[in-house]
């Protein structure tokens, strides 16, 4: 796990209240030159959270050693196999590679960031496998696969310390999508690259925690301070159905078991989106990407109805 240590990172640390450097100190990071707060270590992870600003709770945090509030299950046989017979991400392995490339055009150790990277995304193996980007991770809690704790809205880096960005499923889980995405485009250096997964038509996942939605079309607006590299669907309009199917029967049975035994029953119904055509498939995706180039301006409100990709006929 090609984690960068966190001293190489130390120059770049900053406050999440000032924005002020960061200075280590025996067991906290301390705001010296701005407010003068002393961030915590907590489980082995400095926290890095303003608190007054988060739904972090600065008391859970430090008494739970900065472990999960949610339940965050270990993938073992049974699951792994449910896994396997139903919808999987097609597209992020092969735009992971392409993302992995354009960092390295960046630099030859690009410094790559991995917003709510608590648990390795579904086809990021080969970015994690690469030995030349200096990975940096953090998530809202302590994990093997992260260095630090951080709430995305006020991210803990200096501005342009960072040349690539990856966020797989996490924008709908932050309450404002628009400010994460505005501090996106301050870490990045000019010209740096983001990746972005996020749902469109999925169920509430993560319980309290889950908070907003993406068409392609709004996701593009999200990233409108950013040149589209490339777009689409993850996952289409038959996982959709799957998943959909999965919640009607668990709302009918209140079971969750029943719904996930009738989702793996019908699970033939995840080979109808190889028929289905991308503008089809983005109208009634369950997740869409977006991958972009940090820009100085931003495209304009005009410029949205052009860019619809889906199967609607225009007039
Ligand atoms: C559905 S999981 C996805 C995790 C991982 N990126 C993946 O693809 O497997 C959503 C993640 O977003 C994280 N998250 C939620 N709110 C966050 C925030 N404000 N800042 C950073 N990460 C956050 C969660 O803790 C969780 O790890
Ligand atoms: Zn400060």
């Amino acid at each position: 796990m090609p984690l960068i240590p966190l001293e190489e990172l130390a120059a770049d640390l900053i406050c999440p209240r000032c924005g002020g450097s960061l200075t280590p100190a025996e067991s906290s990071y301390d705001c010296r030159a701005g407010c003068g707060h002393a961030y915590a270590v907590v489980g082995g992870h400095p926290v890095l959270v303003d608190f007054d600003q988060s739904i972090l709770v600065e008391t859970d945090v430090k008494s739970g050693a900065a472990r999960s509030v949610i339940e965050r299950g270990e993938q073992g046989l049974k699951r792994r196999i449910i896994r396997s017979l139903l919808p999987t991400n097609q597209v992020a392995a092969s735009n992971a590679l392409q993302f992995t490339a354009l960092a390295k055009s960046l630099s030859d150790r690009p410094r790559v960031l991995i917003v709510g990277g608590g648990s390795k995304g579904e086809g990021t193996a080969e970015l994690y496998a690469d030995p030349a980007p200096r990975l940096v991770s953090f998530d809202i809690y302590a994990s093997d696969f992260t260095q630090f704790v951080a709430d995305a809205h006020r991210i803990p880096l200096a501005d342009g310390s960072v040349d690539a960005m990856w966020i797989q499923a996490v924008l709908e889980h932050v309450l404002d999508p628009w400010r994460v995405v505005g501090e996106i485009h301050r870490v990045l250096r000019p010209g740096g690259i983001v990746y972005a997964e996020t749902p469109f038509l999925q169920a509430v996942h993560e319980g309290a925690y889950d908070f907003t939605r993406f068409t392609e079309s709004g996701h593009r607006w999200l990233f409108r301070q950013f040149d589209e590299i490339d777009s689409g669907v993850v996952l289409g309009p038959a996982a959709q159905l799957l998943g959909s199917v999965e919640h009607v029967t668990r709302g009918i049975t209140r079971s969750v078991a029943a719904g996930v035994t009738v989702k793996l029953a019908l699970f033939w119904l995840r080979y109808f989106d190889r028929w289905i055509p991308r503008s089809h498939a983005s109208d009634a995706a369950s997740a869409v990407y977006f991958l972009g180039r940090r820009s100085d301006s931003a495209i304009g409100p005009k410029e949205m109805i052009a860019y619809y990709k889906g199967g609607h006929s225009r007039r």
